[in-house]
């Protein structure tokens, strides 16, 4: 079976599940429960336990997580009673008989699991799905023994799992290839960030995690869990051993270490003190600890050292794909970077260097198999999939929203540029993925460095629109295709495509204002070159950020096409772009007419006038200017204006700090 690499190109065959039963009402059981229940409250399920104790303090998680998304605007009363409908705990197993799905979140036990998939199995329906949470154990030896493997495999999710996106989704040897592209497409609609891996012990990103606090364990003899905890915060918000005391994990890293020891050689073997050691003595994540220079220099080597060594195994042996393991890292692990991305920046040199110390200090440890280099030939930010001679480009940066940063639109350019010449390839569709956000503007994270500098900040809204200025020079059609949110950069993406179709939930808007800058790669100036009946509207969101819903933008002839759903949206995107074929529209050059700016009402957030001040002479120059490369340009120039101001240091600190900005003294 053909597997899309963006998992909602998949049509399933199955429906969403809609009746679901979580065995193990530990911790993570009831997480796993909640998720299903937010992103499909409809759902019936049941929280299975042999203790009622359990089993009652499960449900009440419940009430207590809906209380408290409702407190926090996260969710609505109605959700909230939806969450907590049609949920039943229970010790009967005979309660989950029609279930469509199981899931077993159990204690870390092969024999345990095995009993309770007998039984299962002895209940519900041949076709049931039947899924495992284990972190190490091979779906091999858990399912061995069932009658229906095809429907069964392991689905392990992140604590808190919840919230935390990350799920590896297992492909083993009697796993049916539907059943794992359905898996992917069922997390992926839900929200989830579904990452295939090989049926090894430990999977993919605990092989990473393990060994991490392993290797932590074994350089207590040269640093203090402090000083190495201090080390590691340069890669994680929190370092090994502090996340070990968070999950009681010293006994999960004996017996993940031993399984991957007694299969894969001693070099894996658990550091014993793990056995004697209840609790580390850790600081909190963040506060500065002083470690002596050479202390720091070795853990540091010695800490990249297993990062490198597994991240090469792991793609030496096929069990993960380069982008899911550095996505997979900081997802489910909270690195700050993947670890291909470190050995990135190392570079070559130092990476040999590290290794080579790792093999000296820890003999047995995986080496690379290849160059160097060769492990960092792969798209980062963006799946791409082929349908009907169509290449269909998926913005993935699920941790922001699919928010754009330069590397983002290089890696789309890179793309569009191995392919536009091609004469099998008809064009090209950009989506977001995920069924929530096309796109959440210019990665926020990118501001701060350059506020206060206008010459860096317009010469980073150019590098940006390297894209753009190439989409605008394209004879290959290229469209937008809109599976939820679209905002500011991305939004100003959109809008240098051939055509925009949407999903009728799908809204756009420019917040820039909101954070007391302007959209500085073309929003200033395209709108009101392609869609001048429209100007009105486009002067609204761009000073007050007003929102257009797709609805509203397909009335005034942005958007061409709507559709129901992320399948209809893109097979549609894909009929345009063989209805563009052969008359691609450029954007208008030359100087065009703007209606004139109706009056700022005063609403309910002040913004800032400077920058308004700023975004309206913007649109007359830009309008005004006899080309479309120098309108461009003032938009570039305006953006880098915004930056200097006091308001675009409060909106940015304020988005940042998770408060409302107060432009009142900032003006
Ligand atoms: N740049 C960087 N990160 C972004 C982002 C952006 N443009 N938009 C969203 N994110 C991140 C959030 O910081 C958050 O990260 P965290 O989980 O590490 O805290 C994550 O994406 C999810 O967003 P969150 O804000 O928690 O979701 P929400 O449902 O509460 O709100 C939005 C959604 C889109 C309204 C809100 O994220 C937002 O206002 N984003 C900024 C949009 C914007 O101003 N874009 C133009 C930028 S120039």
């Amino acid at each position: 079976m053909n597997s899309p690499a963006n998992p909602l190109l998949h049509t399933p065959t199955r429906a969403l599940p809609a009746r679901v039963a979580v065995i193990g009402a530990g911790t993570i059981g009831p997480d796993i429960g909640y998720y299903l229940k937010s992103a499909i409250p409809e759902l019936t399920l049941y929280l299975v336990d042999v203790d009622q104790a359990a089993v009652d303090a499960a449900v009440q998680r419940f009430h207590d997580y809906a209380a408290k998304g409702v407190e926090r605007g996260k969710m609505n009363e109605k959700l909230a009673a939806a969450v907590t409908q049609n949920l039943h705990g229970t010790l009967d197993y005979d309660d989950i008989a029609t279930c469509d799905w199981v899931i077993e979140a159990a204690t870390e036990d092969l024999d345990l699991k095995r009993r309770i998939f007998a039984r299962v199995e002895a209940l519900v329906a041949p076709d049931a799905l039947i899924t495992s949470n284990t972190s190490s154990l091979p779906a091999a030896r858990i399912f061995s023994d069932l009658e229906h493997k095809g429907r069964a495999t392991v689905t392990h999710f992140f604590a808190p799992a919840w919230r935390n996106p990350a799920v590896e989704v297992i492909r083993w040897h009697a796993g049916d290839p539907a059943v794992l592209e359905y898996l992917r497409w069922l997390f992926c609609r839900t929200g989830k960030v579904p990452l295939v891996t090989a049926d090894v012990a430990c999977f993919m990103l605990d092989r990473i995690f393990d060994n991490w606090c392993n290797e932590s364990a074994w350089l207590l003899d040269r640093a203090t869990s402090v000083e190495i905890d201090g080390t590691a915060g340069e890669f994680v918000h929190a370092g090994p051993f502090f996340v070990l005391n968070l999950a009681h994990g010293n006994p999960i890293i004996t017996e993940t270490n031993t399984l991957q020891a007694d299969e894969e050689g001693e070099h894996y073997r658990p550091a014993p003190v793990f056995r004697s050691v209840d609790r580390w003595i850790t600081r909190a994540p963040g506060e500065r600890v002083e470690v002596p220079a050479q202390t720091a220099a070795a853990v540091r080597d010695r800490l990249l050292g297993i990062l490198f060594s597994q991240s090469v195994d792991i793609l030496d042996r096929d069990i993960g794909s380069a982008a899911d393991l550095d996505l997979g890292c900081r997802l489910a692990l909270g690195f700050r970077r993947g670890p291909l991305e470190l050995m990135q920046a190392a570079g070559e040199a130092d990476t040999h260097r590290i290794l080579e110390r790792l093999g000296r200090e820890r003999p047995g440890m995986p080496m690379p198999r290849r160059e160097l280099p060769q492990y960092q030939r792969f798209l980062r930010h963006v799946l791409v999939d082929d349908l009907d001679r169509v290449k269909i480009i998926t913005l993935r940066r699920p941790q922001a929203l699919n928010a754009l940063h330069d590397e983002l639109t290089d890696e789309i350019l890179e793309v569009i540029r191995t392919w536009e010449n091609d004469s099998a390839v008809a064009g090209f569709v950009i989506t977001g993925y995920g069924e929530r956000a096309f796109c959440a503007g210019a990665d926020i994270g990118r501001f701060p460095e350059m506020l206060g500098d206008a010459a860096k900040s317009a010469r980073y809204a150019r590098d940006c629109s390297r894209l753009l200025v190439h989409i605008d020079a394209m004879k290959k059609p290229v469209v937008a295709a809109l599976n939820g949110m679209a905002l500011g950069g991305g939004l100003e993406l959109a809008i240098r495509c051939h055509a925009l179709l949407a999903v009728r939930a799908a809204w756009l808007q420019f917040p820039e204002i909101t954070l007391g800058i302007v959209p500085g790669i073309g929003a200033l100036v395209v709108p009101y070159r392609r869609w001048p009946q429209a100007a009105a509207t486009f002067h609204g969101m761009l000073r007050r950020a007003d929102r257009l819903s797709a609805g509203k933008a397909h009335e005034l002839g942005i958007i061409a096409a709507l559709a129901d759903d992320y399948a209809g949206l893109i097979a549609a995107a894909v009929a345009c772009v063989h209805d563009l074929a052969g008359r691609v529209a450029g954007i208008a050059e030359g100087a065009v007419d703007i209606a004139p700016f109706d009056a700022l009402a005063a609403n309910a957030q002040p913004l800032s006038r400077e920058v308004i001040a700023i975004i309206e002479q913007a649109i007359r120059d830009a309008a005004a200017a006899p080309t479309l490369a120098d309108a461009l340009e003032i938009g570039y120039r305006a953006f880098g204006a915004s930056a200097c101001t006091a308001a675009a240091r409060e909106g940015i600190s304020a988005f940042e700090q998770r408060r409302a900005p107060d432009f009142s003294r900032s003006g």
